[in-house]
């Protein structure tokens, strides 16, 4: 599946926050958008997943899809999870999301156990969402939306509040999503743990000025995106390459 967007703008109260934004996206991709605060990475994702109506033509496999066939097929987690948390418990937090696909409770149940098992929060099913961390309320976030099974998914900054451990497991999480064919556009600062990805968009003031391979992108240099110390020894050794060591992390502090 193709998700176009053909000279979209969009704007807040008369200022242009997007200004003809042209991109495809398509599902077995990962797409990690960048750019410095307030560049237009969540209004981009939200136009995407269909929560903002922009100007301009949006396309699904080349057919005009309108916000509400845009939701339908991506799901967007939201920049703070707290503002997407709405169940009592967790797992009802999870079944509040799939409410509106009218499943039967046995498939209900199976999402709900896989996608909690997914991001680690197998065992915390009965507890209240309040009382989970910031770094447990991203995953249930993400959880919640992954039980949607949409074609793609808009993840906005969800590294942001995870520790290093965490972020690489739900980097993981998100590189095996792809693996199963789902496309996935995430706006992070965190470039550290995520490695199977396809394509990297810069923003800049609400237009895509790049959009390729981390290759280029570290070539051309950006000043607002620091470059994870990995990604030039990838270009040294070769992306491929694995190399042992015991501690990765202390490794990327030298
Ligand atoms: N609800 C809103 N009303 C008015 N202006 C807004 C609103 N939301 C965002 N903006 C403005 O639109 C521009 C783009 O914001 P957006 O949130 O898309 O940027 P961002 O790249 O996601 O930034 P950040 O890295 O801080 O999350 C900013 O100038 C922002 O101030
Ligand atoms: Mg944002």
């Amino acid at each position: 599946m193709k998700i176009t967007l053909s000279n979209v703008s969009f704007e807040y109260s008369g200022r242009r926050v997007l200004e003809n934004v042209s991109m495809e996206f398509e599902t077995g991709k990962l797409y990690i958008l960048v750019g410095k605060n307030g560049s237009g990475k969540t209004t981009l994702l939200k136009v995407i997943s269909g929560l903002l109506e922009a100007k301009g033509n949006v396309f699904i496999d080349g057919t005009p899809a309108d916000p509400l066939t845009l939701r339908k097929n991506v799901g967007y987690v939201f920049q703070n999870p707290s503002s997407q948390i709405i169940g009592a418990t967790v797992e009802e937090d999870v079944a509040f999301s799939l409410e509106i696909l009218g499943l039967d409770r046995d498939e209900m149940q199976r999402r709900i156990k896989r996608v909690l098992e997914l991001v680690g929060l197998a065992g915390l099913e009965k507890e209240d969402p309040l009382n989970l961390s910031g770094g447990q309320k991203q995953r249930l976030a993400i959880a919640s939306m992954l039980a949607r099974d949409t074609h793609f998914l808009a993840l906005d900054e969800p590294l942001s509040m995870l520790d290093p451990p965490s972020q690489r497991e739900i980097s993981k999480v998100i590189e095996d999503l792809k693996k199963e064919g789902k496309g996935i556009i995430i706006a992070t600062h965190e470039l550290e743990y995520l490695e199977d990805f396809d394509v990297i968009l810069h923003m800049r003031d609400g237009r895509i000025d790049f959009c390729g391979s981390w290759e280029v992108f570290m070539d051309k240099g950006f000043e607002d995106v620091e470059v994870p110390f990995k990604w030039k020894l990838w270009k040294k050794i070769g992306k491929e390459t694995k190399w042992e060591v015991e501690d990765a992390d202390t490794f990327d502090e030298r």
